[in-house]
Order: C-alpha cells, then sequence, then structure tokens
C-alpha cells in the first residue's frame, strides 16, 4: 500500500487521489506481471460478465460471441472478406486514414475498385519498428447521418448496415442507450500487410469493440497514463501517432493478436494501435461504440489520472454528472450547490493537506450529499436506478465493491475523493501545473 497516495480520513476510510504505477498494474492484472499483459481470452461469455469488463475499463477478447448475428464468420468465413464488403457495398466511399501526410477529408475511394485500392500502398510514417508501417482504409459509414458523403447513388447504406447489425451479439446489453449508440457508430477498417491505425486514444467516453472479420489483427494498448499532483498532460499528447513521439517512445501495457470472429473491447481513454500481421493480405474490421454499461468503475479509479489528462477533456463533465447523479444534465456547479451547498470556488480557497480545512470541507459536502442520492429506505440499489441510464452509470461510479448497492461508507469514500481531485486540480490550475514529458504507467 506504500505508494497508494491515501489522506488518512479518520481511520476507516481514506480518499483515493492518485494511482501508483504498481497499483494501476494490480488493478488490469497481477502483482508482479511484467508489460505488456495479454487480455483474459474468454469463451462465450454472458453479458454480466461482459459487463463487469466493461464497468471495471478492462479489455478483453470474446471468442465466439458472435453466433447468432450476421457477423458469424466462424460459420460463414466467406461472407466478410474485403472483396465481399466491397461486393456487399459497391457504392460505399472511403478514404486513407494515419497517412504520413495530411489526411483527406472527402472520401474519394469507390470500395467496389477493391482490386486496385487494396492493392494501394501508402507509408504511415510511424517511428516505432513495431507500429504499423503502412495506413490502412477507412470506411465511416455512421457519418453519413452527418451528411458527410459515404455512397453514391440513394440507397442509404448507414441504414442497410443498421439493420444488418441487429440482433447485437448476445453479450452486449440490449437496451435503448445500446442500441442507440451502437447504430450510430458504425465503421469498416481495411488493413493491406503491415498496415493498421497507428496508436491514439480518442476523445468519446464510451467504450470501442472491434470485431475481427477476416485475418488476424495485432492490437496494442495502453492504460491511461501516471501523472502525479500538480502535473499535466497536454491535449494532444496522445492524438493519432503522438505517442511514438513523446520522448522515450511508447510503449504499451496490452498486445494481443485477434483471429477472425473474435471481438475486442477497448474501454475508453486507451491508447490504441492495430496492425495486419497476416497472413490474409487485407484484414477487415468492425467498430463500433457502446454505451451501456459506462466504464464508470475505471473513470472512479483512474479520476486523478484522467483528470490530469487534456485529452480527456470531454468526458470531465460526465465523469461529473457520474459523480453527482446528474441525471438531468444541471452540472457540476448547480449540482454541487443543489447537493451539497458547496463550490468549487469556495473550496479551492481552502488550504489543502492531511486533515486540513479543506479535507473537513469535502467530507462534510460528502455527507450533505448522500440524503439527497438515497431512497426513502435510506438505500441505493439498481432497483432505484433500473429506469434511468445515467443513474445506473452513477450508482457503478460510487459501487466500490461491485455488489450493485451503495452504501454511505462507499458515497463518502467515492464521492470524497472525486470532490478533493476537483479542487486540487483547480488550485494547481492556479500555480501552472508541470507538463508530463514521458508516458509511463
Ligand atoms: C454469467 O457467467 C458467470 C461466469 O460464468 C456466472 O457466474 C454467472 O452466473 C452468469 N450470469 C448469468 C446471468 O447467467
Ligand atoms: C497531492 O496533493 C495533496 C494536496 O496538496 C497532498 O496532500 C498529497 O500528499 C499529494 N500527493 C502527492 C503524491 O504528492
Amino acid at each position: 500500500m506504500a505508494k497508494w497516495w491515501w489522506l488518512s480520513v479518520s481511520g476507516a476510510q481514506a480518499l483515493h487521489l492518485g494511482v501508483s504505477g504498481e497499483e494501476a498494474l494490480r488493478y488490469f492484472g497481477n502483482e508482479g506481471a511484467s508489460l505488456p499483459l495479454t487480455p483474459s481470452i474468454l469463451d462465450s461469455l454472458n453479458a454480466s460478465t461482459f459487463a463487469s469488463y466493461a464497468r471495471r475499463g478492462v479489455p478483453v477478447v470474446i471468442k465466439h460471441g458472435l453466433d447468432g448475428t450476421s457477423f458469424d464468420v466462424e460459420q460463414k468465413p466467406a461472407e466478410w472478406t474485403c472483396d465481399a464488403i466491397a461486393r456487399r457495398f459497391p457504392t460505399g466511399r472511403m478514404k486513407m486514414e494515419y497517412t504520413a501526410g495530411e489526411g483527406r477529408q472527402d472520401n474519394p475511394i469507390s470500395l467496389k475498385d477493391v482490386e486496385t485500392w487494396s492493392k494501394t500502398i501508402e507509408k504511415s510514417g510511424a517511428l516505432d519498428p513495431e507500429a504499423p508501417q503502412y495506413a490502412p482504409f477507412y470506411w465511416g459509414v455512421k457519418g453519413g447521418d452527418e451528411g458527410e458523403r459515404l455512397w453514391d447513388g440513394k440507397k442509404d447504406l448507414l441504414k442497410q448496415m443498421r439493420k444488418l447489425m441487429q440482433p447485437l451479439p448476445k453479450f452486449l446489453h440490449r437496451s435503448q442507450a445500446n442500441q442507440q449508440e451502437i447504430l450510430g457508430s458504425p465503421e469498416f477498417w481495411f488493413a493491406g500487410p503491415g498496415a493498421g491505425a497507428k496508436a491514439h486514444m480518442d476523445s468519446h467516453c464510451e467504450s470501442t469493440l472491434t470485431l475481427q472479420l477476416a485475418g488476424r489483427k495485432r492490437w496494442r494498448l495502453s492504460w491511461p497514463p501516471a501523472i502525479n499532483n500538480g502535473s499535466f498532460a497536454k491535449d494532444g499528447l496522445l492524438a493519432d501517432g503522438e505517442p511514438y513521439n513523446v520522448k522515450g517512445g511508447w510503449a504499451p501495457t496490452y498486445s494481443v493478436t485477434l483471429a477472425a470472429g473474435e471481438a475486442l473491447l477497448i474501454p475508453p481513454a486507451f491508447v490504441h494501435e492495430s496492425k495486419n500481421v497476416g497472413p490474409e493480405d487485407c484484414a477487415p474490421s468492425l467498430t463500433f461504440q457502446f454505451a451501456d454499461p459506462a466504464a464508470a468503475g475505471f473513470f472512479r479509479h483512474f479520476h486523478p489520472r484522467l483528470r490530469r489528462l487534456g485529452d480527456f477533456n470531454e468526458c470531465w463533465e460526465r465523469v461529473a454528472a457520474l459523480a453527482t447523479f446528474d441525471s438531468r444534465g444541471e452540472g457540476l456547479a448547480a449540482r454541487l450547490k443543489r447537493m451539497a451547498s458547496t463550490s468549487l470556488a469556495k473550496l479551492s480557497k481552502l488550504e489543502s493537506g492531511g486533515s486540513s480545512p479543506l479535507e473537513s470541507a469535502v467530507l462534510e459536502a460528502a455527507k450533505k450529499a448522500w440524503p439527497k442520492v438515497v431512497d426513502t429506505n435510506g438505500r441505493l440499489t439498481r432497483e432505484n436506478v433500473k429506469s434511468d441510464f445515467i443513474l445506473q452509470g452513477s450508482l457503478d461510479f460510487h459501487d466500490l465493491n461491485e455488489d450493485g448497492e451503495v452504501t454511505e461508507a462507499e458515497f463518502t469514500s467515492t464521492f470524497s475523493s472525486w470532490l478533493m481531485t476537483e479542487v486540487l486540480v483547480v488550485q494547481e490550475r492556479k500555480q501552472k501545473p508541470k507538463p508530463l514529458k514521458h508516458i509511463e504507467f
């Protein structure tokens, strides 16, 4: 426990204000394991086991999980090869992504010209010799919703794709939140030999699932880097291909090769990279985001890192909404005022440190907030939140022992840890935080 950055709070409880390297390794793997880890590879897991991985933000490979869907390539391997996809969607239009130079905004390549494009090679410019050296093709069919030109002619290929995506794989919650997110985010990736996506972190807060449709792809991932108190990782540090360029480079915390029919869960805020490692000349994948369940336990545990990670900035509000049960989008300031009659501005003027006025004020805020989140019987269970997707995430955020119920002790610990980090970051901003220079885990 020595490296935990705890502030001791009245003996039993403690604030969780940092995640050391050892602790991160313990969270994801086994003590003493060496990096990179291999994710668990599970055979036909059920929705509740999958949900537990998703909530905790732990990558997992699902084998034989696509039976009963249109993408059961173990049964029908010829249906979703690059050639077959091109034949199915001849009017589709796509582009190369992760090239060495500037990417193109329009979609100049016709899927039907598969003979030509599948033999087109363009360098990725990645410096890391292990990284994909060539650029993949990207058909972001989801963008059809925003009016992007992703097909020729009248036939709506996004609509067609949405039909094909149902029913969803059995291991996914078939909730409305998921239907909406999944059917709103499909994209295809086609990678020639040695081609793939350069290491990068996406800005969205949802988890990603990638299905290997043919061939094999090696994935390398990493969880959010260690960022100490008083430091800040500027936005863009983990942008497309940037992790390779950081002083000292990037080393993955996970590495795994997917075969056709396997799916990989990529948690939010994870740097990820892919590469076709053969033997097929073209390795296609279907990738989409899902919403349910949110990676709430992961957001809670890694909040001290994520709150100081600029590339995660689009999700700070979302995490605050989970921490404050903000199902109606009132916003952080309004919720803090309503739940605890306080504000970040007020709290950040207090002196920090162990047994400080700030610590007392934060604990006081948690004490005031608790009665606002429980039902009339003084309980907070899955039953209480079952009709509200945001509140389910809030429950998961505060459910330290993952038993589906939040106790006052859990809430006090999680809410005050979250709030304390929010305040410390406000204070650090005023002092000009140190920029993060190395990516370590
Ligand atoms: C899901 O699988 C796990 C592990 O095999 C098992 O313990 C659990 O009871 C299953 N849950 C349901 C709802 O079937
Ligand atoms: C982080 O900051 C808080 C408040 O200033 C302090 O109590 C704590 O010891 C710091 N942790 C580390 C690891 O520096």
